[in-house]
């Protein structure tokens, strides 16, 4: 159960959307489709709930730009809940709150430390503010069997080398549900004025309390960005972002929000926002126990079998909803997923060895079902042999790192197609994105190596789903040749 001042039972934005439904009101106002009474038949049952609510900023519905009623008060609701100063809705996910995080934190040229392992959206926000990022690397970890170890020491010892660094930027928890002593962090940075941006995309319930980790915020972040739909009972793309700083300026945040997000807001997707903090809210500890016992079940389930080693998890640093399958060979693995979603088990992603899966906020699961797909599989898959058992190579990853030159620079240069051949020592001019999780492997800026084109072009030979710009990322890419 969580914490509240305010009266966590209201859903303001949703009751205001709700009341106005009820009305069956004229529409001579956008959007097209006239509250769901102009749209193709083929699709009309499928969106007929939904489409009454898909309303504007007409009188009564508030403005999300500028919030005065249902809205405010729907955002007001939750920074009560998390603790913030102030939290805003987001309708174009975590990505619009880190770009607008980022931005109105740093200026060009700012150093700002920041986790290499970092989501995509963040390295665009440091491309487009123009900073230079100082990268931590994470190490490999022998627990989690990924390089996901974050060492404080190591980005408490940054702090202390760049004094002056204008932002530290964090990712907590990682894709995996996996934390570290984040607070050690923000307080080192606090030392110096320095404002802690933590990437929170996956945290969004870890208010709940133990068995969850804590929530940065809690722990002193300065802005904290979170996808809602990722891990509560929200819309896709419906994310929230907190503050709670005196180091970030609040105008300059509103400011880029207004500048990233669309003036025409989803309506549904904002009272996705509202319901869902009123889910969060009224959570009982007897909910979050069934939860945990129904998670345990799963987990249960999925232990003891040839299959794959289901990797443990340890109270308040790793969240317990996200359940990881590691698995030594790929050929394996992808045998294991098809069959999976033969029987009609979606996971959320698959890596060359892991497979993970993400519980919800609730009691959802078939678990006997479950067991008999597990058992199926092992049927299928017994006595089959597997060629390629992945060796977990010494890779020597620098722990910091910076970019070769600074991102205007990078600019004033031209860009070149060239082939993987030609590629080793040029800069890239593209980053090569694995997808899911959406972790950069190759930055745009960073000087390109023979292992960089091998691992790329292994993760196509296995099929893994990458973002590029270039047109074909198996011949080559996009790169500045700079010595
Ligand atoms: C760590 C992390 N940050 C940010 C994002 C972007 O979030 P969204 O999809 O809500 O824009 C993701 C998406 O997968 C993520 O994993």
């Amino acid at each position: 159960m969580v914490m509240a001042i305010l009266e966590q039972s209201k859903i303001p934005l949703f009751h205001t959307l709700q009341k106005h439904v009820e009305k069956k009101a004229q529409s001579f106002h956008v959007p097209g489709h006239k509250n769901g009474m102009i749209f193709p038949e083929i699709g009309k049952d499928a969106f007929r709930s939904i489409l009454p609510y898909d309303l504007t900023e007409i009188t009564g519905l508030d403005d999300l730009h500028h919030p005065e009623g249902a809205i405010k008060e729907a955002q007001d609701l939750t920074a009560d809940l998390y603790g913030a100063d102030k939290s805003y809705f987001l309708v174009g996910g975590s990505t619009v709150g880190n770009l607008a995080m980022i931005l109105s934190a740093c200026k060009e040229n700012d150093q700002v430390i920041v986790q290499r392992n970092s989501h995509k959206s963040i390295m665009h926000a440091l491309e487009l503010s123009g900073v230079q990022p100082i990268f931590v690397t994470p190490l490999y970890d022998d627990r989690t069997k990924r390089y996901s170890l974050i060492k404080e020491k190591e980005i408490i010892e940054t702090i202390f080398k760049y004094p002056n660094a204008k932002a530290v930027i964090l990712t907590y928890p990682n894709y995996f549900g996996n934390t570290y002593d984040i607070k050690s962090i923000i307080d080192a940075a606090h030392q110096y004025q320095i404002p802690v941006l933590v990437d929170e995309a996956h945290g969004a319930h870890f208010i709940l309390g133990k068995p969850f980790p804590p929530s940065s915020l809690s722990l002193g972040a300065d802005v904290v960005v979170q996808s809602a739909h990722k891990m509560l009972p929200a819309m896709t793309m419906s994310s929230y972002l907190h503050i709670k700083s005196k180091l970030v300026d609040i105008h300059k945040l509103e400011y880029y929000l207004q500048v990233l997000q669309s003036s025409s807001p989803s309506y549904p997707l904002l009272a996705s926002l509202d319901l869902a903090r009123y889910f969060l809210a009224n959570l009982m500890e007897s909910d979050i126990n069934n939860i945990c016992r129904n998670v345990s079940k799963v987990r249960e389930v999925l232990k003891e079998t040839e299959l794959w080693t289901l990797l443990p998890i340890e109270e308040n640093v790793d969240d317990p909803l996200k359940i990881t399958l590691h698995i030594e060979s790929s050929e394996k693995l992808n045998m294991i997923v098809h069959l999976l979603e033969q029987f009609g088990v979606y996971p959320e992603l698959t890596t060359t060895n892991q497979i993970l899966l993400i519980h919800g906020l609730g009691e959802y699961i078939d678990i006997a079902k479950l067991a008999i797909i597990k058992k199926e599989l092992e049927k299928q898959l017994k006595n089959k042999s597997w060629n390629d058992t992945i060796q977990e190579d010494d890779i020597y990853v620098q722990p910091i790192t910076e970019l070769p030159m600074s991102y205007s620079e990078l600019k004033t240069y031209d860009t070149k197609w060239v082939s993987w051949q030609e590629a080793e020592g040029c800069i890239a001019q593209e980053s090569v994105t694995p997808y899911p999780p959406g972790i950069p492997f190759l930055l745009k800026g960073e000087r390109i190596t023979e292992y960089h084109i091998q691992t790329i072009l292994t993760l196509i030979k296995n099929g893994r789903h990458i973002h590029y710009q270039g047109k074909d990322l198996q011949s080559g890419i996009h790169v500045t040749k700079w010595q």
